[in-house]
């Protein structure tokens, strides 16, 4: 068979606007970085706090390296069951008020184990419509019956639940803090939405995780939902800058995904420099509340300046600030012209938006100066003065 049609999908991609091609960053993760042999303002990074060059993550892994080497040689279920995981898993447990927590080696790992895991064929998946492609990937691979619902509509979503049969399991499963838009979902209304119709609640905290609620726990912790959603996952590779993730829950919980879920179950344990990092990093979100301060100082900071310049910039009060332009073609105009001037503001397209909402997703980090975001405005002020207005 040829492989004429590998060039014929890519010329496609590029007349659609949707070709993609990766940046190379030269050094280290902060809020400059050096893209592609230039010298940017990074907003365009889940580095949320600025922790993945902090020296207390390098000194950590570096004295795991010292003490356990460097690969773990093997699956959980082997050989790969290393000390650093189970001091993880309590650090985690611990911040997020659960008996116990789980390490997957990536979100995306996460995810689809955990719903692949918990429901199957003849059950229902209810999903936000702007749920993370991990999740929907997690549904596909379920074989469940999936209930895609628009954007944290509770209408569409009960009339989800109402319609299953009593009998079987419903899963619903939704981001806490949308990773595109920024916002939160209605948490608390959909907790007593799945109570009332005898639903399961799976959140993901990928970038609630170390931002949001007390000591970092996500937003779970800071609406005191703890006890009512029994599937917690988020990450370690954004706002913690390490690597990995996690599902908090109960001991049961736990002992059922060792058991069943896949993607934990047939791969290679993280290393054990990973596990340091992502121990140190949790011991400085305890420890420098003031990381999340600056951070939310910093959003308010560029909100408020970008409103100034007359964007709209719609609901999100978080780090994550969508400016939606709308065609995947205009969008990646502006992006390159910010990129011009020294702002990396990455253009986001689909298929991991909806057609037609094309952003710049923009997103502050603790870490960024106030001459930073002063800069910034100054290059958002000059592209929109090119785009006529
Ligand atoms: C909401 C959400 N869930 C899961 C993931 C996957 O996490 P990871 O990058 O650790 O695979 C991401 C981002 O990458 C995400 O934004």
């Amino acid at each position: 068979m040829s492989a004429d049609f590998i060039g014929a999908e890519l010329q496609e991609l590029k007349r659609q606007g949707l070709y993609r091609r990766l940046r190379r960053v030269e050094g280290e993760q902060g809020p400059t970085l050096n893209l592609d042999g230039q010298e940017v303002l990074n907003f365009s990074s889940n580095n949320y706090l600025g922790l993945a060059n902090h020296p207390a993550l390098r000194a950590a892994a570096k004295e795991a390296i010292e003490r356990y080497g460097c690969g773990s040689g093997a699956s959980r279920l082997i050989s790969g069951n290393m000390t650093l995981h189970e001091e993880l898993e309590a650090k985690i447990a611990a911040l997020k008020g659960t008996e116990a927590a789980l390490v997957f080696n990536s979100g995306y790992q996460a995810n689809i184990g955990v719903l692949s895991a918990l429901a199957g064929e003849g059950d229902v998946i209810l999903s936000d419509a702007l749920n993370h492609a991990s999740i929907v990937d997690g549904c596909r691979l379920s074989r469940a019956t999936v209930v895609v619902y628009p954007h944290c509509d509770l209408g569409v979503l009960e009339d989800g639940l109402k319609n299953a049969p009593a009998r079987i399991r419903k899963l619903i499963v939704t981001e806490t803090l949308f990773s595109m838009d920024g916002d939160e979902a209605p948490l608390a209304e959909i907790v007593n939405l799945a109570e009332r119709y005898g639903a399961v609640v799976m959140v993901d905290e990928a970038h609630a995780t170390g931002v949001f609620g007390p000591n970092g726990a996500g937003v779970v912790a800071k609406l005191g939902l703890g006890n009512r959603v029994p599937v917690q996952m988020g990450t370690l590779g954004k706002a913690l800058g390490a690597f990995g993730a996690y599902v908090a829950g109960s001991r049961e919980l736990r002992e059922l995904l060792i058991n069943r879920s896949r993607s934990f179950i047939f791969t290679t344990s993280l290393p054990p420099a990973v596990m340091a990092m992502a121990i140190a990093a949790i011991d400085l979100v305890y420890k420098e509340p003031q990381r999340r301060l600056a951070l939310w100082h910093n959003c308010r900071a560029l909100r408020d300046g970008l409103k100034k310049l007359g964007f709209s910039l719609g609901e999100s009060q978080s780090q994550i600030q969508p400016l939606v332009i709308g065609d995947a073609q205009k969008c990646m105009d502006f992006s390159e012209r910010l990129l011009q001037k020294g702002v990396f503001a990455q253009g986001i397209r689909p298929p991991t938006v909806p057609p037609g909402t094309s952003r710049l997703r923009i997103t502050l980090m603790a870490t960024h100066t106030h001459e930073n975001l002063h800069r910034a405005l100054k290059a958002f002020e000059e592209v929109q003065a090119g785009f006529g207005g």
